[in-house]
């Protein structure tokens, strides 16, 4: 159990909703293992109060905090600097205060690129389809083209929104995402839509899995179920696939070190995930 007393640092996260978040009990458990005295809660704020809790963040004293769903882009303007990653994705999830200056970061894009390479997965040269052209396709889709993929295609519901992405993603990489699944075959199949999390978990971003075979690598940002209908039916297919447990812990844990300054063993993740995650996911 932690210790809190008046030398205790602060720490939280920022949503609308919230109620949902892992990110206190990830963050609780690495300051715990760590020996720090940090302390981690979750704090619902409105699109309206976003920028009188940002503030609140600097003059309260808090170390910094994790801002989630609908924040992510909006909080950028109440910052005083913002990294180049973030500012690239347009997307920050980690806000630190230094100096009395606030600082965003992104660890998303990093927190899922370190899950798929733990797979072996190699994106040099490969062919990508994202499924969804939301707030979570952004970040990955640049990491991934900076990372040299070869071609990257979009599925989404709505047209206007696939067009805002591709549109986005030329702007600041110079990189032409088609609108459209054109290819038969992909190397990496994404989802980035909320479709199939619980409780909905009858329901797929995908219907047709016919292009899916034991060379597709496919990866469903949900973690909850840990295996969706969608990784489901591509495993029947031969897929390897991957969950959104992954992102989640790594993104925290690289939020972790911003916020402290240290350095953590990539060997806590299992821990993690046995003592957080074993009775939950
Ligand atoms: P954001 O990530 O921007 O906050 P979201 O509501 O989580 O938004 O949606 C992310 C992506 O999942 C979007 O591309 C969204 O499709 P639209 O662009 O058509 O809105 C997609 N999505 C969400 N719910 C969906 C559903 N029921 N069926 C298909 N796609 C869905």
């Amino acid at each position: 159990m932690i210790n809190i007393d008046s030398k205790t640092k602060l720490l939280g996260v920022i949503g609308y909703p919230i109620e949902h978040s892992y990110s206190p009990q990830i963050h609780n458990y690495i300051s715990e293992k760590m020996g720090l005295n940090y302390i981690y809660t979750s704090m619902k704020v409105s699109p309206a109060d976003l920028k009188a809790a940002i503030d609140g963040v600097k003059s309260l004293g808090f170390t910094g905090v994790n801002v989630t769903v609908p924040h992510k882009t909006e909080v950028i303007k109440h910052l005083d600097s913002v990294d180049d990653a973030a500012l690239e994705y347009g997307s920050v999830n980690t806000v630190k205060v230094k100096n009395k200056k606030l600082i965003g970061y992104s660890t998303d894009a990093l927190g899922y690129f370190k899950s798929l390479t733990d797979t072996g997965f190699d994106i040099k040269g490969k062919d990508v389809l994202i499924i969804g052209a939301g707030g979570a396709a952004r970040p990955i889709c640049i990491k991934l083209i900076n990372k040299g993929a070869k071609s990257i295609s979009v599925k989404n519901r709505t047209k206007e929104n696939t067009i805002r992405l591709c549109d986005y993603v030329q702007k600041t990489c110079g990189f032409k995402i088609n609108d459209t699944p054109i290819l038969s075959r992909y190397d990496l199949v994404i989802n980035t839509t909320p479709v199939g999390m619980y409780p909905n978990t009858e329901a797929s971003p995908l219907d047709d899995f016919s292009f899916i075979d034991k060379d597709t690598l496919v990866s469903d940002l949900i973690y909850n179920p840990g295996e969706t209908l969608f990784l489901k039916r591509a495993k029947n297919r031969g897929a390897k696939i991957i969950n959104g447990l992954g992102m989640l812990i790594y993104q925290a844990m690289y939020s972790y070190e911003i916020f402290t300054d240290t350095k953590l063993d990539f060997s806590l993740y299992n821990e993690i995930v046995e003592n957080v995650f074993k009775e939950t996911v």
